[in-house]
């Protein structure tokens, strides 16, 4: 799979994957009544639409072991053939003192340790660039004896936290206050750095990506996360094969392999359940009221607005999209309708759910293809248990001598 041909194979592969069954995984169930695919393939539809609300959430974080209908299991096992990722080599990098470990909190902690040791070693002291730090956390726990520490955060608490911390760890550090998307982070990268990111946000590591091959970064390591945070609504690809290719994606499609999340405790489950019940209710009413069979977005609202009655979180939401006001009905039958719709969506999903890993695997492709056509040797692998954090793909980039 590391090899530059495979990486380029794969991605071929899951290009041809993702655009022949675009039909099944960019409909959202949440903004239509009946998708595309349900006639065709009628029943998977109706097996789904039967199943219950708790059904679907114990299958969210594993939809390919489903015992679905035609074409479910299939369509799953080419899925997980095409996007799973080999696990990164790792070995354990250091050892930091418990005082050092104690500011970190700690499941970031533990998605630490588990990056740095996918880093390869070096005989050489290293200056590393954290990007998008934070407080500096990760580029801390890899500055070793001899080596030095840049980081770069717009936000100067952050940043200001970190310098006490680097400063309290006696580590060679600089902590920049800087807008990574702006001109002045160029001046930040050099030829000298070894750049690492964790959990930076889609502009903001393919910035990284642009700006560290740009300067000759001997190595670079990021965990991409959130790939819909890009300025504009489509996607731009970076590599040629990307570019050449007939998927156009954008910031809706980008969102899906964010769908898949650690599991939420039951009080955060049971507010957002109630808050997408009501707008599944609220969308019924809305098509009602416009007399148009369409979705209709709505901002997102305060948590205080599901403890009104249902009938007046309706008024408020009409008011608020300058529909007219709802005359008097059977609030709790609509509500009822919006809990039976939760479920019907969840479970629908659960076939979007089979795209996470394969569309982020593209856009993972996209990002190695793109710094192997920039002379880097690129390894994509994972480096934790995706309990851990689902955003566990890293890729890890050596330039190439000459
Ligand atoms: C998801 S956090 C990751 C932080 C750190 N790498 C970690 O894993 O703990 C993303 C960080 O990027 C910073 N950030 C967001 N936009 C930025 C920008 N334009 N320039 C610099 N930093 C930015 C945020 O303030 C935040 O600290």
């Amino acid at each position: 799979m590391n090899e530059p041909a495979a990486l380029s194979e794969r991605f071929q592969a899951l290009d041809r994957f993702l655009l022949e069954h675009a039909a099944l995984w960019r409909p959202r169930p949440f903004t239509r009544r009946e998708l595309p695919w349900e006639a065709q393939h009628s029943d998977l539809a109706d097996w789904l639409r039967q199943r219950s609300l708790e059904q679907a959430e114990e299958a969210h974080n594993r939809p390919a072991e489903l015992q679905a209908p035609a074409p479910f299991p299939e369509l799953a096992r080419e899925a997980e053939a095409l996007s799973t990722l080999p696990r990164l080599a790792a070995a354990r990098y250091r050892h930091l003192s418990s005082r050092q470990l104690r500011d970190i909190p700690g499941r970031k902690l533990a998605q630490i340790q588990a990056f740095a040791d996918c880093l390869p070693p070096s005989e050489q002291p290293r200056h590393w660039l954290d990007w998008c730090a934070g407080k500096g956390h990760l580029g801390r726990y890899l500055t070793q004896a001899g080596d030095r520490l840049s980081a770069l955060e717009w936000d100067p608490a952050l940043a200001q936290a970190g310098r006490q911390l680097s400063a309290r760890a006696a580590i060679e550090a600089e902590h920049h206050c800087v807008d990574v998307l702006t001109e002045g982070a160029t001046a930040h990268l050099t030829a000298g750095h070894s750049a690492v990111a964790l959990h930076a946000c889609g502009d903001l590591h393919i910035r990284l990506l642009q700006l560290a091959a740009e300067a000759g970064c001997p190595a670079i390591a990021v965990a991409p996360c959130c790939y819909n945070r890009i300025a504009g609504r489509d996607y731009r690809p970076l590599s040629s094969a990307a570019r050449a290719s007939a998927l156009r994606l954008d910031i809706d499609d980008l969102a899906l392999p964010l769908t898949e999340t650690v599991t939420a405790g039951t009080r955060e489950r049971r507010q957002r359940d109630h808050s997408m019940a009501r707008r599944l209710a609220f969308d019924l009413l809305q098509r009602e009221l416009r007399g148009e069979d369409d979705y209709l977005p709505t901002p997102s609202l305060p948590s205080a607005w599901l403890h009104e009655p249902f009938a007046a979180y309706c008024r408020h939401l009409a008011e608020l999209k300058g529909l007219p006001c709802p005359a008097e009905r059977d609030w709790a039958a609509l509500e009822q309708q919006g809990w039976t719709r939760l479920a019907q969506v969840r479970n629908l999903e659960l076939l979007r759910a089979l795209f996470r890993r394969p569309l982020e695997t593209w856009l993972l492709l996209d990002r190695a293809l793109y710094l192997e056509e920039q002379g880097y040797r690129v390894t994509l692998g994972t480096f934790c248990e995706p309990t851990l954090t689902p955003r566990n793909a890293l890729l890890l980039a050596q330039r190439v001598a000459g």
